[in-house]
């Protein structure tokens, strides 16, 4: 991930209107101080997303969840991100009660002081910052499969670029690595490292093989692996879409658990697609389709199935 960090950056002086501030909606310190913000006067003319709960497309360009609740961040007019005390900066002369503050605090030596200060209180941040709550009917399960699943994609492109020497099956696996590698920061901001399966070592081998191995085969065996694994993936993101559409539907679910259910649900689908994509890519890139190729993509299917029943355990 890139991001544009410009502490030195001049402070956004008159752009109120254009700035973006992201916070941190699940540390209850980090809330009470962005609503006092929004309190003030001016405050509306600024954007103000929770990048906890938020859909990850509402964090724009060049900024995943992980890197937005690590540190405060606002988004300038012009696209830049500022981070730590200058995002602090920028609000603070967003807000006109609060502009000559920002003005000092913008200034090199009093923003490297804030800085040092602020990089403090994330330390002890960690005492209070709670972990998210558990899931309902059975979604921390299917979350922690979606992270081992994830893992093991990223490693499946591991695999078959350390063996492949097609360069257009090179181009493809690093592309989907690097797709793969942003799934999984997104579900590493929702499933929290106690919560993550325990065999993850062994889901990175598995999905090494399984890009390693098809490779030796050749490109359509390695397209005929995605396009099998990514069935896979498409049905699994569906079942857990359909699980929090019924959650819902139901009565049962109190206001503030339906958004988070709705942000993870909104989460969850962006993956989907991007998994259907996967699969139309590999079928057209000439997924190989003969009687070895089936057998070994109900193979690929049939193992992928029985990890995610043990990663939904461990
Ligand atoms: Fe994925
Ligand atoms: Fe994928």
């Amino acid at each position: 991930m890139t991001v544009t960090a410009r502490d030195d950056a001049p402070a956004p002086a008159g752009d109120a209107g254009a700035l973006t501030v992201y916070f941190d909606g699940a540390c209850p310190v980090c809330s009470r101080e962005i609503a006092a913000y929004r309190r003030q006067p001016g405050a509306d003319a600024c954007t103000w997303v929770d990048a906890a709960a938020c859909d990850p497309r509402a964090l724009g360009p060049a900024l995943d969840r992980d890197a937005a609740l690590a540190v405060m961040t606002v988004r300038r007019g012009d696209g830049t991100l500022l981070r730590g005390a200058a995002a602090f900066a920028a609000i603070w002369q967003a807000l006109p009660r609060t502009r000559a503050l920002g003005r000092i605090a913008a200034w090199p030596p009093v923003a490297a002081v804030l800085e040092v200060g602020y990089r403090g209180f994330l330390r002890l941040r960690q005492l209070w910052r709670p972990a998210s709550a558990a899931w309902p009917a059975g979604l921390d399960g299917e979350l922690r499969s979606d992270h081992a699943g994830e893992t093991g994609a990223v490693w499946i492109y591991r695999g078959a670029l350390a063996v492949a020497r097609d360069a257009a099956l090179r181009d493809f696996a690093a592309r989907h690595l690097e797709a793969e590698s942003s799934h999984l920061r997104t579900i590493e901001a929702i499933v929290p490292p106690s919560r993550r399966s325990r065999l993850l070592p062994a889901w990175r081998v598995a999905g090494w093989l399984t890009g390693a191995l098809p490779a030796i085969a050749g490109p359509r065996a390695v397209y005929a692996t995605v396009a099998a694994v990514e069935r896979f993936v498409d049905g699994h993101y569906a079942q857990q879409i359909e699980t929090i559409d019924a959650l819902l539907a139901g009565d049962g679910t109190a206001p503030a658990e339906a958004a988070r259910l709705r942000s993870l649900r909104a989460t969850l689908a962006a993956c989907r697609d991007d998994e259907i994509e996967h699969r139309d890519e590999a079928i057209a890139a000439g997924a190989a389709g003969g009687p070895v190729a089936r057998a070994w993509a109900a193979l690929v299917g049939a193992g992928s199935a029985a990890a995610v029943a043990l990663a939904r355990r461990a």
